[in-house]
């Protein structure tokens, strides 16, 4: 059929910053989990959801006891909209974090922001203070991509003071004078860190809190805090400073990254700004009374069950990883579900990007292994990302990494010995360049 005639042209009438984005990648765009993949690459919880699906009783109880009512989604229910204010689900989020108090005053549903995933908040926040082509945010690389992505969504300029590496902890002399930019208001954090598995310290979080001009929000991604030692999380935190924002997930440690179900600890300032802002019903239903039901006693002991297991497992790859020949040292910490792992250029070498890519493509197109490739990230030359996996999973990666690594060294071995006969390749930079691109494309 043939177009019509129309004064409309989307490239002058689409925002320009929306038109210069790059089609979003995510996890699973590239690696599907149709059952024949092992995914070490989007920090999911490989033990499953935190729901205590296998001992269900018939009828509920005092609570300690799973109920098959919990996860019954109330289908005939689903042509009502959702409870917009989710009171009862904030309530037991804040029952959660309450018990690790480290301050007087408890939090209550009124410190809570609840959205789809922590996604939303990090968004809605951009939204709520930071004004397009005039406002900054300040990012700490190696970080959590989206807080780029959403900045970039909204028309807001990035100023990066990275960690230092190779503990990747805060540059707070850099920070406290960057921070004398009045038009930075929003400064993002991430503890424990994505890709670093760092948890920052409480002091370093009220230093910054205190700096002496500020006018802005310091906003605390905690997505992994249930993987670090309890009691680490700041959300108490919130009711003692003003411009605290603090995130969590239920996607990481309770296992439901499928039903989008993120929040935001602060004041009440704050959370009633993001509810303000946000769609009216932006959490569904089923959503709603699944992340409830796995808030209740009899299903947390099955969230902290998985925990446990996934300790037992990062503990097993960060004794295991380094035995393995080409494989160096750790950065970071291991506060989360994952390590972060340089991959060398030799065993005995130095941290190598090219071998730290081809291992990780191999080992996802030829073994079905499919783990992260954090080469280009700020101060993490030559490593992968690996989430901690189930112990088959483990067992499985620590077998083809051994495996491919001993390939790929031994393709090196030859194609010196090739090149030193002067009809060796030495590979195309371009090409590598472009591989490397498309492997850190994917944000998470
Ligand atoms: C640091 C960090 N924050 C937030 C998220 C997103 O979490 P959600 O699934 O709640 O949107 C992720 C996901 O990988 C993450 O790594």
């Amino acid at each position: 059929m043939a177009q019509r005639r129309s004064p409309f042209n989307l490239s002058t009438c689409a925002r320009p910053n929306i038109l210069a984005l790059e089609p979003y990648r995510c996890a699973r765009d590239d690696y599907k989990d149709d059952g024949t993949n092992i995914l070490l690459d989007a920090n999911e919880n490989a033990y499953g959801p935190g729901l205590n699906v296998d001992k269900l009783q018939g009828a509920s109880s005092n609570g300690s006891v799973a109920s098959k009512e919990d996860l019954e989604v109330d289908l005939l229910g689903l042509n009502r909209y959702p409870d917009p204010h989710q009171t009862e689900l904030k309530q037991l989020l804040c029952d959660l974090r309450n018990t690790d108090s480290n301050t007087s005053t408890p939090l209550t549903p009124a410190n809570l922001f609840v959205g789809v995933g922590s996604d939303e908040a990090i968004d809605n926040l951009l939204r709520a203070f930071c004004r397009p082509n005039h406002d900054k945010i300040l990012v700490c690389p190696p970080t959590y991509g989206m807080y780029t992505v959403s900045a970039q969504i909204n028309d807001i300029a990035l100023v990066k003071v990275p960690l230092l590496p190779p503990t990747f902890s805060l540059d707070l002399p850099a920070l406290t004078l960057a921070l004398a930019d009045p038009t930075i208001k929003l400064l993002y954090l991430c503890s424990p860190g994505n890709p670093t598995g760092t948890t920052l310290p409480p002091s370093a979080i009220e230093t910054l809190l205190s700096h002496p001009t500020w006018n802005g929000v310091l906003v605390l991604d905690e997505a992994y805090i249930d993987f670090a030692p309890d009691g680490a999380s700041a959300a108490p935190l919130v009711t003692e400073h003003p411009n605290l924002v603090v995130l969590q997930t239920l996607s990481k440690a309770f296992g439901l990254a499928g039903i989008r179900l993120g929040a935001a600890f602060t004041s009440p300032q704050i959370a009633t700004l993001l509810n303000a802002l946000k769609a009216p019903y932006n959490v569904s239903t089923p959503t709603s009374q699944l992340a409830r039901a796995a808030l209740r006693p009899a299903h947390l002991e099955t969230m902290r069950a998985n925990r446990a297991r996934i300790l037992a497992q990062r503990d097993r790859l960060v004794a295991a990883l380094p035995q393995i020949p080409g494989v160096g040292g750790f950065l970071g910490g291991f506060d989360a579900n994952f390590v972060l792992v340089q991959i060398l250029s030799a065993p005995g070498g130095t941290p190598c990007n090219e071998t730290a890519l081809r291992v990780y493509e191999r080992l996802a197109e030829g073994r079905g292994v499919v783990v992260r490739f954090r080469g280009r990230e700020w101060g993490c030359g030559g490593c992968l990302r690996v989430t901690v996996g189930t112990e088959r999973e483990v067992d499985r990666f620590l077998g083809e990494l051994g495996g491919v690594l001993g390939e790929v060294y031994g393709e090196r071995g030859r194609e010196g010995d090739e090149g030193k006969a002067g009809s060796g390749s030495k590979g195309d930079a371009g090409d590598e360049e472009r591989r490397e691109e498309a492997a850190s494309k994917v944000v998470g």
